[in-house]
């Protein structure tokens, strides 16, 4: 975990709602895994107090062994994340990063084995983010079918969905409105794909998104008997493990059942059968 104050390559606005920050900081990119996050300090002053978490979107830059930037995508929703939209190119910020545990990829798998393993991955909204990263790992350096399914509210969110295209992942869509992709949400589209996938040799599963997705995701895989992990996006304080301000209940063997874990720094990566959705 390092602190570093990151120079800005780029903070362009996409649409009006999101952005895309590059910052160079190739301490955190080297180490940087799939599913971490980094913590951002928007101000010098108080206003906003703490640190913003934001996952990792990429590294780069593309192609190039030695990754020294880190790229995020964010949606403006208050006061910090609208700070942050102001910054320009060559002013610094203050990160902390990489942060959490990051998703556990599968095993590898030979190039050339005959049967592909299908490997899909869900998100809602913004919960998209920490899938990009993961689906370039998957994509570059192991043999699976990658399916990405992804719920938007409308077409206007579609820039949530257009770098997965050019991974040569499969990609679905699912609007609330039917403006782009299929009707409904991203969880029916999980429906029809495993009813495919089960011929196929389907494997694992990884999503984020809102919570109420991520539980009814943890419900299908779980009857299917389909390894799932999910990206919990808590709030949060410190980010760093010491305020207990993130914690969440999962399952445990010990009286009475269940125990407290951070999501800043035992997840935010859960396997999806051991948290504890709220009823
Ligand atoms: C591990 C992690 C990774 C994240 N990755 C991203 C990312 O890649 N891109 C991105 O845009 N956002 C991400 N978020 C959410 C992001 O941290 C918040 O949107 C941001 O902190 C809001 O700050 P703000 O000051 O603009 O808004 P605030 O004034 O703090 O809040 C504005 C509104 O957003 C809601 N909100 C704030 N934080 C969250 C949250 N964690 N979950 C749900 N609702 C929230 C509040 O309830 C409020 O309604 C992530 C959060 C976590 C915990
Ligand atoms: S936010 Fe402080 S312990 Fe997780």
């Amino acid at each position: 975990m390092y602190q570093i104050k990151a120079k800005i390559i780029a903070n362009k606005k996409i649409t009006s709602q999101y952005y895309n920050l590059v910052v160079d900081a190739p301490q955190i990119a080297k180490f940087a895994k799939p599913g971490q996050f980094i913590n951002v300090q928007i101000s010098e002053g108080y206003e906003p107090f703490l640190r913003k978490p934001f996952s990792i979107y990429r590294i780069g830059p593309p192609k190039v062994k030695q990754k020294s930037k880190i790229e995020l995508l964010y949606k403006i929703v208050g006061k910090g994340t609208n700070i942050l939209s102001q910054k320009k190119s060559g002013e610094c910020i203050d990160i902390i990063g990489p942060l959490g545990n990051g998703f556990i990829l599968p095993p590898e798998r030979k190039k050339n084995q005959k049967q592909k393993s299908g490997i899909i991955l869900i998100g809602g909204g913004i919960g998209v983010v920490p899938l990009l990263f993961l689906a370039e790992c998957l994509m570059n350096f192991r043999s699976f079918v990658v399916s990405v399914l992804i719920g938007i509210k409308n077409k206007k969110e579609s820039l949530l969905t257009c770098n997965f295209d050019k991974l040569n992942c499969q990609v679905k869509i699912a609007t609330e409105d039917g403006s782009i992709g299929s009707k409904g949400l991203v969880t029916d589209l999980l429906k029809e794909e495993l009813k495919v996938g089960r011929s196929s040799s389907l494997f694992m599963t990884y999503s984020c998104g809102p919570s109420l997705m991520l539980k009814e995701i943890a419900k299908i895989t779980e009857k299917d008997k389909i390894p799932a992990q999910v990206c919990l996006e808590e709030y949060m304080a410190c980010g760093i493990g010491s305020c207990l301000g993130c914690a969440v209940k999962i399952k445990s063997e010990d009286f009475p059942g269940f125990k407290y874990v951070r999501v800043c720094k035992e997840g935010p990566i859960f396997d999806a059968k051991q948290v504890i959705w709220d009823e």
